[in-house]
Order: structure tokens, then C-alpha cells, then sequence
């Protein structure tokens, strides 16, 4: 059985999906540059896959799809390196590199010489071995002499090529390199594993080494690595240039990443100048890099030097600052962010770490301080990359004596109100939603919302403001807006209290006789006296309450009624309820347990807000009984406007999916619902069919309503 068995087409197709995909893959990973979509790119993936199944002769160990393949190894074999890999001398100061330069010119006489300037990439050096085209053997640099044979796992790396791009390949070329993994993706991939409380990677470092030494080259398939060419080993049956900047240049055409950072320049001067500037971008480049790396270009001159013991005398590692330095814990803090996120902050002994002093180190969250263990008096290895806030990576062991295990604290820091943990969830959070300073902000301006209490012109900025300036003249004290109960004890003077703190801010002083504009004051204090006549189902939505969106808070009010009667709610009542689970039970059992937000809820009272209660069962009509979720975008009206124009016809709409649902409305980009709704076997409508239904079942209503006339107002 040979390939040219097969019908002719289908080899025709796999190759130029093959050759399609291989040139897609060198404009996204070597020249940085992505010609397609992801999805696109997936497509022509799995037609190739498609292709190759139903035509096994066809099938090449070049193919882009066989990049992962085989099965785990017990072991790495070693693997002798022809060519040894070298290492770099490394230089710390500019008069150590002076020194490089003066033992060059002593050789090699004082004229200019030209030097490639490259980045000294942070990851794990490896050795890529191509017979006639075909990558064949990839290895760790090991001692330098003998290292590991990782080949399976090289092939995952989808930028280092399976076939150089060539037509007249070398016998054999091997392409020295960093295998590193990208800043982004080793960020991503923490983040994951946080979330799933697996073990984190310490630094990108550590993650390129990590995955490339793991026996199963289905898991390095998923690590998010990078490959850059900086070295040739062996070569048969290639003309190598003389020089190695053009040695580079060669690499990328034939497939090869290198550096976009990469640079000529000449003299002691051209170096410190590439150094500057390489260093005034470290933090803004996709991977960690601890240097530069100084060649002499020519590879004539670089033979007359030769080698000291295992390092060349041509070439130079000039350092930066190390991104990790050991200093001491003095105390574990917790902080609270917007949404009441409660993320512990490890306070440290000041240490100077790649250039700025680290005072503080995130500890991400609880289960991540449990697993480093982390306590305070531990000495600590803090590191900071790029615009990443520090962080702890590792406690340096033993501990002090007397250093206890840290504990996440009982109560908010910023408010008192009960620190909750939210089962299978990662984050701890403050439960003092309405009370909390932290979160007052994000929750004034939901309750504000169009859909929530409906105070129009409360805008982010004048919250903002609110909540930061001391406008408010109450008794002998002047303070700031504390929580939207507070809201409704505005009046005018408050308000151009604020609009004078706001200009003086600015500037501008308010002439005390020039007449303030007051309209915008005028109508905001109307807007809320407006929202004070609201609706149960509203309330609820505006109060925030984690997990209870505008569909649960409508379910909500229409089953228990009255605000009273939720609050009092026991988990197994709530959970009766249609598309209430236990999450959402026990978000609202939580929030109405934490009495600063009960507090709150009484000042609204006590403020004139009233809700009417029981006003959110559905309206009868043909669709009285469904109960429908919306997903994804629609073009033609908005969900809420969907949401609406269903209700009008009796549906109820519900947040969730669940065996409860009668149908499924799902736009473009739907997501999750839609994907349970299949696996639920629910009907599904599309836009169309959705325009349809409410036209269908408008008509019917229409005839019915045409007596008294009402149609929907909008
Ligand atoms: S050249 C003969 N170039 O630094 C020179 N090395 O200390 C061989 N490295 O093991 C290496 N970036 O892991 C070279 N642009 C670069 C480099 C680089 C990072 C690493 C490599 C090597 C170590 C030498």
C-alpha cells in the first residue's frame, strides 16, 4: 500500500492542507503574525484529521496533526550531543564587558568589529537535530556533553518546524535554541490552576523545564511554550554564511523563530547602548529574559579567539538585575476588592527586586497560602516580572521556630461584616455587600442601574465622587456617601456641596454670588425621589446579592412574595423555587445572615422606598407556564427587550438552564447554555424563530387585547 494508491484528490487535499497549515503556523509563531482565525485555523485542523483518518496510507509523522502522538516514556534516553553545547561567560558590570571588548581588540586588533545583540533568553536551551528536512531528534543541553532525548515533546511545541522550509535541505543541521514559555501563558496557566487549586508553576522558568521534562507528551501539549533559534551544532550539506547575524536570517527562512529582538552593533559602546535599551523593555517583552548575549559576528574572528574551558571567549552573557530575591514576611494582611474578593497580601522586609522596591507580594488567595504554607517570619523568595504585581513564589525552609500557620481572618477588615467561603470556589469574600467601603462603589452604581432601582444621571463618575468627597454635612460630621441607603437622604445643598468640592478639585472656585447651576441637581434628586416606587423583583436585583441576577430576583419575588418572607427563607424553601440551586440559596441565606446588609435595607425602608410585593408573578397569556432562558446576542432587539416582549405573553424567563426549561433562545456566541440546553435535549430557537413566535403569538394578542386596546407600549 503506497500514497499513491490513494485517490488522487484526497493526497492533493492532505497536502495542501498540510502546506496550508505549516505556512499558517510560520506566519503566527515565527513571524508573529496570524494570516487566520483561531477558528479557521481549527477548521482546516480537523478537515486535514478528517482526511487523514479515512486515508491512513496518507498519513506522514510531518504532519502537523501527529505533533502529539505516541505514548508516555518511562524515562528519557540520553543523548550524546555531536556538537557540544557550550555555556556564557557572564558579566555583571559595564567593566567586566569593557574587559570582553579590550581581549577581543587584543586579538583581533582594535578596529570596530560588528557583534550579534540578542536577548539571553530565560527558559531551558535545547539542541534540534534535522536529517534531510526532518526533524528527527530534539535534546536538553544536559551537561552540555549528554543530554535528554525529548523529542516527543518537542514535536508539541507547535513553533519549532517538523520539515524545514526548503526544498534543498542539508543532510543534517541542528538549530540550537530557548525553549521558553510566554509570560501570558504561564499567567493563564497559574491563574487555572489556582482556580482548580492545583500546584502553581513557580516562573516561566520553571514551567519551559517542567513541561518539557514531563513523560507524557500529551500534558506538553498543553503548556503554552515557545521555541527561539540562536545557535547552530552540527551541519552537513549546508553552506553556513560567515557571520552569524546571517546565520539567523537563514534560520527564520527556514522556519525558524528568532528573536524580533535581535540586533548588529559595534563596539563597547554599540553593546552598553543595546543593553540600555533592551533593559528599558524587559518589562513590556512576551518572555522573561535575564540579559543580553554579546557575539562576535564573524565566524573567523570568533575561531581566532576560541574557548576558555567549556565557554567561548567571542561571546558574553551581560546580566540584569535577578526578578527574584529572598527577603522576610513581617505580617499576612487581607485585601477586599470591588466585588469583595478577599485576596490575602504578604508584607515584606523592603528588597530591591530587578531594579524596584517590593514591599508588598500578592498571595493570590487562601488555598494558595496553605500550599506554599506561608507564614509570617518565613524567609520568602518574591518575585516581579513585567507589569505583574510581585508575588510570593516560595517559602525558603525550615520556618522560624515560633512561625504558626496563617489562617484566613473571620471578619472584613474594611468593614467587620463576615468573611465567607464559597464551597469549591477558590476566593473567600466579605459578605457586607451594601455595607462594605471597599465595595461601595460597584454596589451604588448596580443599584442605580437602568434595570436595577433606575436613578438616572447617577453616572460612575459622580459616584465616584460620592463616594470620595466629604460632601455630606450630617450633625457635627462631614463625610462621604456610605451606602445607597444614604442616597436618599440627599437633598440640594448636598448635592452642590459636592459640585463645589468637585470644581475646586478642578480649579475653579464657585463664586459665592454668581447663581449655581442647580437643573442637573434638580433632576438627579428627582430621579431618585422616582425610584423610591419600585417593584420587589427590582429591590432584589438592586441589592447585589452574588448569583441573584434579574431573572432569579424576578423568580424570587414572584415565588416568596415579599422581602420578609425570602429573608427568612431556609436553604431547602429557597431550593424549591424554579432555577434556584443550592449556590444561589446559599448566596441569599448568606447575604440576609450578614446584619450590616439587613441594616441597610431598613435605612432604605425607613427612607421612603417601597417595593410592591407580590407584583412579579407572570401575566397570563399564550406562553403562561414556559419558562424560557435567553443566551447569547440577538440583533434585532435586545435580550432584555426579548425578555420582555416574552413575559408580556405569560413566559417566565429564568438565568439558568435546567430540566425546568421549556425552550431555549440562543444569539450568536451563545455559550454555556446552549451547550446544557443540547445536552438537555431542550428545544432551541434561533433569532428567526423567535421573531416568528412573538409575531405569531402578537397577532393572537392583539385580536384578544383590541377590545381595550393595550399593546405593548414599546
Ligand atoms: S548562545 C556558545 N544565545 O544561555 C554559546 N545562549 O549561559 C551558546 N541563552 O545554555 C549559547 N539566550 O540556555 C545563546 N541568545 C542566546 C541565549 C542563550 C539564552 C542561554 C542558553 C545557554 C545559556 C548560556
Amino acid at each position: 500500500m503506497t500514497a499513491a494508491s490513494a485517490p488522487i484528490s484526497a493526497k492533493a487535499r492532505v497536502e495542501a492542507l498540510r502546506s496550508s497549515i505549516v505556512e499558517h503556523d510560520w506566519h503566527y509563531f515565527v513571524l508573529d503574525a496570524p494570516t487566520i482565525p483561531d477558528a479557521e485555523y481549527d477548521r482546516l485542523m480537523a478537515q486535514l484529521r478528517a482526511l487523514e483518518a479515512a486515508h491512513p496510507e496518507l498519513l506522514s509523522v510531518d504532519s502537523p496533526t501527529q505533533r502529539v502522538g505516541g505514548k508516555p516514556a518511562r524515562g528519557f534516553a540520553e543523548c550524546r550531543h555531536e556538537t557540544p553545547m557550550l555555556s556564557l561567560a557572564n558579566a555583571f558590570s559595564v567593566d567586566e564587558v569593557a574587559d570582553f571588548v579590550r581581549r577581543i581588540d587584543a586579538v583581533i586588533g582594535v578596529a570596530e568589529h560588528a557583534f550579534s545583540l540578542e536577548p539571553k533568553l530565560d527558559g531551558l536551551a535545547i539542541s534540534l537535530r534535522y536529517e534531510n528536512g526532518h526533524f528527527v531528534r530534539g535534546a536538553t543541553r544536559g551537561d552540555g556533553a549528554v543530554g535528554e532525548d525529548v523529542t516527543a515533546n518537542l514535536r508539541t511545541v507547535r513553533s519549532i518546524p517538523l520539515c524545514l522550509h526548503t526544498a534543498t535541505p542539508p543532510r543534517v543541521l541542528e538549530v540550537r535554541g530557548e525553549v521558553v514559555m510566554p509570560r501570558a501563558g504561564f499567567a493563564a496557566y497559574n491563574e487555572r490552576a489556582r482556580q482548580r487549586g492545583d500546584k502553581t508553576l513557580a516562573n516561566p522558568r520553571n514551567g519551559a523545564a517542567g513541561s518539557l521534562r514531563q513523560l507524557d507528551p500529551a500534558i506538553t501539549a498543553t503548556r503554552p511554550l515557545a521555541f527561539f533559534a540562536y545557535a547552530l551544532g552540527s551541519v552537513v550539506g549546508w553552506e553556513v554564511p560567515d557571520r552569524h547575524s546571517a546565520t539567523l536570517v537563514k534560520l527564520r527562512e527556514l522556519g525558524f523563530p528568532v528573536s524580533a529582538e535581535v540586533d548588529v552593533g559595534c563596539g563597547l559602546t554599540g553593546l552598553l547602548d543595546y543593553f540600555q535599551r533592551i533593559g528599558a523593555r524587559r518589562d513590556q517583552l512576551p518572555y522573561d529574559i535575564d540579559g543580553v548575549v554579546y557575539k562576535l559576528d564573524r565566524y573567523d574572528q570568533q575561531r581566532e579567539l576560541g574557548f576558555v574551558s567549556r565557554a567561548p571567549r567571542w561571546a558574553l552573557a551581560h546580566k540584569f538585575p535577578a526578578q527574584e530575591e529572598i527577603t522576610v514576611v513581617s505580617a499576612i494582611d487581607v485585601q477586599v476588592g470591588r466585588t469583595g474578593a478577599i485576596t490575602p497580601v504578604a508584607r515584606l522586609q523592603p528588597v530591591l527586586v530587578a531594579g524596584v522596591v517590593v514591599t508588598n507580594a500578592t498571595l493570590h488567595n487562601e488555598g494558595e497560602v496553605q500550599r506554599k504554607d506561608v507564614r509570617v517570619g518565613d524567609r520568602v523568595i518574591v518575585r516581579r516580572a513585567g507589569d505583574v504585581i510581585p508575588e510570593v513564589v516560595s517559602v525558603v525552609l525550615p520556618h522560624p521556630a515560633d512561625a504558626v500557620p496563617w489562617t484566613l481572618p473571620q471578619y472584613c477588615p474594611e468593614c467587620g461584616s463576615h468573611i465567607v467561603r464559597e464551597a469549591e470556589q477558590a476566593v473567600a469574600r466579605c459578605s457586607g455587600g451594601l455595607f462594605c467601603p471597599a465595595q461601595r462603589k460597584e454596589a451604588i452604581h448596580h443599584f442605580a442601574a437602568r434595570r436595577a432601582m433606575n436613578i438616572e444621571g447617577l453616572g460612575e463618575e459622580t459616584i465616584d465622587d460620592m463616594v470620595s468627597l466629604p460632601f455630606l454635612k450630617r450633625g457635627s460630621e462631614t463625610r462621604a456617601l456610605r451606602t445607597v441607603a444614604d442616597l436618599y437622604g440627599l437633598d440640594l445643598d448636598d448635592l452642590l456641596a459636592l459640585k463645589q468640592l468637585q470644581d475646586a478639585r478642578a480649579g475653579q472656585i464657585t463664586d459665592p454670588k454668581k447663581p449655581v447651576p442647580t437643573r442637573w441637581a434638580e433632576k438627579l434628586l428627582e430621579a431618585i425621589a422616582n425610584s423610591k416606587a419600585t417593584t420587589l423583583a427590582r429591590l432584589l436585583f438592586a441589592l447585589g446579592i452574588r448569583e441573584v441576577g434579574e431573572a432569579t430576583a424576578k423568580t424570587l419575588a414572584a415565588e416568596f412574595g415579599s422581602l420578609d418572607v425570602l429573608a427568612k427563607a431556609e436553604p431547602d424553601t429557597l431550593k424549591k423555587a424554579p432555577d434556584v440551586g443550592p449556590v444561589v440559596a446559599e448566596r441569599i441565606v448568606e447575604f440576609f445572615a450578614e446584619p450590616h446588609n439587613v441594616e441597610v435595607i431598613e435605612q432604605l425602608r425607613q427612607a421612603g422606598v417601597q417595593w410592591a410585593e407580590g407584583q412579579g408573578r407572570p401575566t397570563a397569556g399564550p406562553l403562561t407556564g414556559q419558562t424560557v432562558v435567553l443566551t447569547g446576542t440577538l440583533t434585532s432587539l435586545t435580550r432584555d427587550q426579548a425578555g420582555q416582549r416574552l413575559e408580556a405573553l405569560g413566559a417566565k424567563v429564568s438565568g439558568s438552564v435546567s430540566k425546568k426549561t421549556h425552550f431555549v433562545v440562543a444569539g450568536a456566541d451563545a455559550g454555556s447554555k446552549l451547550d446544557k440546553a443540547r445536552a438537555l435535549n431542550l428545544p432551541v430557537l434561533d433569532e428567526g424563530a423567535l421573531l416568528a413566535l412573538l409575531r405569531t403569538h402578537a397577532a393572537d394578542q392583539d385580536a384578544a387585547d383590541s377590545d381595550h386596546g393595550a399593546t405593548d407600549a414599546h
